[in-house]
């Protein structure tokens, strides 16, 4: 069952139903199959609910029984899916959960909307989940958790962290909460520069791009995965970096190659597609001083 789909189920789960989940969540890193002994040991009701209720999760596709073993669970991203929104619903984050706005290789984006009505982009890590060959060393680097469920938390800790020393300073979305793999940040009604056909001052948002990158070196931290795609542009020519979690320090032994390299793509991309390339000497300068070489382009 997709999220969206199991959103509108949502009602169906009772307290008994999350008790069962937040257990499965707490053995997390200790098992990666969850003893039906412990949760049963756990669980401060009756074991013809507690089997009731697990039939019920197995069935909505929240935990899951691998075959044979049938007296042990893994919880699905689904099941932490359902954790986190009651989080967010209770805590009073966000109020009504709309459609996906972008489902990449590692995450789900959803629209959403905040209690005080404001629009918000709800991003559910899904690290893991068959994906694309370019996005490996990306995963690869998150993979020092036990497993995929724990990499997604960790990639959204991370990619709130960078969003919160960030805001302000640099233009990315602004940072709402984090819950478990789930990060909220305020909408931007943008596209991606990637998919852009026309681009009326393709120069101008180059600049801010540099100086984005700029900035966000300044509060010491390197993006890792720059590309067209992590940058939303909007009509007026306003921009964002979106997707941090794969960010480093700039003192990370590695920092100024991958600098140099989101750098490139940036420049490759503005010379390839909308043929800029020159850039005032100024921003020649900023290039050359941030990778230490100056590059051409
Ligand atoms: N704050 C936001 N406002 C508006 N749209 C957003 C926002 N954050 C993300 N999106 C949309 O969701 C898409 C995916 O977001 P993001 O790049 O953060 O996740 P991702 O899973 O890493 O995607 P991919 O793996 O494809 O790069 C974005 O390309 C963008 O279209
Ligand atoms: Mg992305």
């Amino acid at each position: 069952m997709s999220l969206q789909d199991f959103v509108r189920r949502l009602d169906e789960l009772t307290e008994e139903d999350y008790s069962i989940l937040s257990i499965m969540e707490r053995n997390l890193s200790k098992f990666r199959e969850v003893p039906y002994e412990l949760i049963l040991k756990a669980v401060k009701f009756s074991e013809t609910k507690l089997e009731r209720g697990l039939a019920k999760l197995h069935y909505l596709g929240l935990i899951w029984s691998p075959k044979g073993k049938k007296m042990a669970y893994i919880l699905n991203y689904l099941g932490l899916d359902a954790l986190a929104l009651r989080t967010l619903s209770s805590k009073g984050i966000v109020s009504g959960l709309g459609v996906p706005i972008g489902v990449g290789k590692e995450a789900d984006v959803y629209d959403a909307i905040s209690r005080e009505g404001t629009r918000l982009a709800v991003k559910f890590f899904r690290i893991g989940r068959p994906s694309f060959k370019k996005y490996e060393r990306v995963r690869e680097s998150l993979i020092k958790a036990h497993n995929y469920l724990e990499a997604s938390i960790r990639a959204a800790y991370m990619e709130f962290k960078a969003l919160s020393m960030l805001a302000g300073k640099v233009p990315v979305p602004i940072p709402v909460y984090r819950t478990r793999h789930v990060v909220v940040t305020e909408l931007f009604e943008g596209i991606e520069l990637a998919s852009l056909s026309k681009l009326e001052d393709a120069e101008g948002v180059l600049l801010k791009i540099i100086e984005a990158i700029k900035s966000a070196y300044e509060v010491g931290v390197v993006h890792r995965d720059l590309s067209a795609y992590n940058v939303l542009v909007r009509a007026d020519g306003s921009i964002i970096l979106i997707d941090w979690p794969q960010w480093v320090e700039i003192d990370h032994p590695q920092a100024s190659f991958y600098l140099k390299r989101d750098v490139e793509n940036i420049l490759s991309f503005f010379a390839r597609k909308w043929n800029v390339r020159k850039i005032p000497p100024k921003y020649e300068e900023i290039i050359g001083k941030l990778v230490k070489k100056s590059i051409n382009i």
